[in-house]
């Protein structure tokens, strides 16, 4: 098995690899770049309460060209530069969800409790969790082949051509965010290889139901009122009104998020922090949100339909955020929804797959209808977080991330949103996953494509 090559980036280098073929002595080079998540969800509004901050994940992989190609992952040969194209310094300035996040993020997240705040020194918008910036660079993770960058505050834009319709009447925005992303040799700063790619991040829709909920309970019609009325039913059903909770001592309720109790592994932590004079809860926060709302008998009354409609607060709402290959598939005589790779929410809850949220336990594998010659393979790292998919490497000696060729989870090549299957034209002038339509995006000596050896 051959090493990943983690030195000699240099544009000029010698003649022959370990493998005793010739090569060229000038490279070129291949970056695949793409999001983790078919899709992020992120909230609106951060005064009173949040379920999930501003955080996509971008991965990439550097591929030396060749008769046998080499991946690139040695931060002392090369170097990864990402950027979001269309969240600006200005446009997030002008946009007010993203100033209230930027507000509330220091109650929500101290910086006692050892996290960022949301600008920098210099003004610069910043993750809290983990600084990474709107550009900045990709840390290499050598041995496993691949560069990444974690937790980037990217947020949906206002545009006039906006698909996602804001579920609090406001403009509609673009969730379909583009990365860029370029690969540069250290020793000489040339770039080497550039590409771009889909980083999706959309609304949730607790509103749509929420705002209703509101006002059968006598709460104003607007988020605060449903925030209201979801801590009055809080505590009537689990005697706790996570309305009336103040945790930094203002005076002023909230804002809380609802992971400090409802352990959350998407927040990165495998216990839930509490509040000081509240008890956590025993559930994971996937669990308490799926399992409610399909065993809710008011929940039924407003839509008896809930068990598979997880448009209802996965992002629908003019996103669509499943979008790839198989929404154009079938299975017998229906179109393949969610609930077939998933389950319906009585089938989660039945298989207590809430019990391991975000985990490869309980996330669904291409294994299961494809069979394990095409699905996850021997190149599988555990990273503590999703699913095998997203875990695994294939191709010779499970080298290339299953997600490098074939894109995000709900967004698989030939994906039905045009700006998904972009990345592979430009590589491979066809939207088939990478390889289908040639396979020199990576070999000098094929050129022609096919299905590579999984
Ligand atoms: C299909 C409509 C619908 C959607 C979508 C929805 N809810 Fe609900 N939710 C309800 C109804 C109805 C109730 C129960 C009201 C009652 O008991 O009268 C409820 C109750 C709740 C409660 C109170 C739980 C308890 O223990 O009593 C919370 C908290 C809650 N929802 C949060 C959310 C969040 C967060 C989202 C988005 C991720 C969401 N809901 C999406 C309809 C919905
Ligand atoms: C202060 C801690 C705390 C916070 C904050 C909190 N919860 Fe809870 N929640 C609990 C406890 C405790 C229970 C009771 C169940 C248990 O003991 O695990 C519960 C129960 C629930 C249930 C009902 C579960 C069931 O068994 O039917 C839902 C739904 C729920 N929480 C949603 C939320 C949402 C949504 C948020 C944020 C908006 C939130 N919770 C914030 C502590 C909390
Ligand atoms: C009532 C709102 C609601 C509905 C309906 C809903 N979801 Fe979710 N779902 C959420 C929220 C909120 C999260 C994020 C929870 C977190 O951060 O842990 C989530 C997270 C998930 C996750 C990742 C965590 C895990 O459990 O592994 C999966 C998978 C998932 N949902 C699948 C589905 C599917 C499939 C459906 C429809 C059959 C569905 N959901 C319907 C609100 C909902
Ligand atoms: C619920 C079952 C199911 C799961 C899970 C599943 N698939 Fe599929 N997939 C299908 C079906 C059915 C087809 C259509 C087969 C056909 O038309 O012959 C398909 C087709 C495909 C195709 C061919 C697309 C085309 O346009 O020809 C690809 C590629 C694919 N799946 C990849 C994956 C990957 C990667 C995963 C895991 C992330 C996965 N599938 C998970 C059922 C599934
Ligand atoms: C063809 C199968 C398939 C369909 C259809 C599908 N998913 Fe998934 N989903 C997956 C796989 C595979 C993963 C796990 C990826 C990993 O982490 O390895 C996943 C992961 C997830 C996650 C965890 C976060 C993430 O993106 O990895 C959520 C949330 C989720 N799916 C929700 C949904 C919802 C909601 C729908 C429908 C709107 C849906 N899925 C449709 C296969 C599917
Ligand atoms: C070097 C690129 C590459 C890698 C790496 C790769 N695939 Fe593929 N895969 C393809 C191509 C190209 C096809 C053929 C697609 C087509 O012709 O529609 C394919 C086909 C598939 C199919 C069969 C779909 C069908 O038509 O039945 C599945 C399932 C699949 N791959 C899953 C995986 C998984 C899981 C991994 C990671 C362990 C992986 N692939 C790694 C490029 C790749
Ligand atoms: C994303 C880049 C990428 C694409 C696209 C790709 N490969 Fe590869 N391939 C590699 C890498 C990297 C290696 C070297 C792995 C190693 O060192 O073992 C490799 C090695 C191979 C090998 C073993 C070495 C050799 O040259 O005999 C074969 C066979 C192969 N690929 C076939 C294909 C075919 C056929 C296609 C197109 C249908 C394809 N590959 C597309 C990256 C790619």
């Amino acid at each position: 098995m051959k090493k990943y090559v983690l030195a000699g980036a240099a544009i000029l280098a010698c003649a022959t690899l370990g493998s005793g073929k010739a090569e060229a002595t000038t490279y070129s080079y291949t970056v695949v770049a793409t999001n983790d998540l078919g899709m992020h969800c992120v909230c609106m509004t951060f005064d009173k309460f949040v379920l999930l901050p501003p955080f996509n994940t971008l991965r990439a992989q550097v591929i030396r060209k060749g008769s046998d190609p080499s991946v690139m992952a040695s931060p002392t040969s090369i170097r990864v530069e990402y950027s979001i194209v269309e969240d600006t310094k200005a446009t997030l300035d002008a946009d007010p969800y993203y100033q209230n996040w930027v507000t509330y993020a220091p109650k929500l997240f101290p910086t006692s409790q050892g996290y960022l705040p949301p600008k920098d020194a210099s003004g610069n918008y910043q993750s809290p969790f983990t600084g990474a910036k709107l550009s900045g660079q990709m840390t290499a993770h050598s041995t496993e082949g691949w560069w990444e960058v974690k937790g980037v505050p990217a947020y949906p834009v206002i545009d006039s051509n906006g698909i996602m319709i804001d579920p609090l009447g406001g403009p509609n925005r673009n969730p379909y965010l583009t990365a860029s992303v370029k690969a540069y040799d250290q020793a000489t700063n040339t770039l080497l290889a550039q590409t771009t790619t889909v980083v999706p991040a959309g609304f949730g829709g607790c509103c749509s139901c929420h705002i209703q909920v509101a006002q059968n309970y006598g709460f104003p019609a607007t988020p605060e009122g449903s925030f209201e009325a979801m801590g009055y039913l809080h505590q009537r059903d689990n005697g706790i009104n996570i309305a009336q909770i103040d945790p930094d001592g203002d005076g002023i309720m909230g804002p809380i998020r609802c992971s400090q109790c409802h352990l959350d592994p998407a927040m990165g932590e495998s216990t839930p922090p509490g509040y000081a004079g509240y008890p956590t809860s025993q559930y994971t926060f996937s669990d308490v949100l799926h399992r409610f709302h399909v065993q809710s008998q008011a929940v039924q009354t407003m839509d008896p339909n809930i068990a598979t409609d997880c448009y209802k607060c996965h992002p629908g709402n003019g996103v669509n955020c499943y979008r790839g290959t198989h929404k154009t598939k079938t299975i017998g005589s229906h179109a393949i929804w969610c609930s077939d790779c998933h389950g319906d929410l009585n089938q989660r809850v039945a298989q207590n797959q809430m019990a391991y949220p975000w985990s490869d336990k309980t996330l669904p594998q291409c294994a299961t209808c494809h069979g394990t010659t095409w699905g996850e393979g021997g190149g599988y790292l555990n990273t503590g977080i999703f699913g095998k998919y997203l875990n695994s490497r294939g191709h010779e000696d499970h080298q290339i991330l299953c997600s490098t060729c074939h894109g995000e989870p709900h967004g698989l090549y030939p994906s039905t949103l045009a700006k998904d299957n972009q990345e592979m034209i430009n590589l491979q002038n066809s939207s088939l996953p990478l390889g289908g339509g040639s396979c020199n995006a990576c070999h000098t000596d094929r050129n022609y494509g096919g299905t590579p050896p999984h």
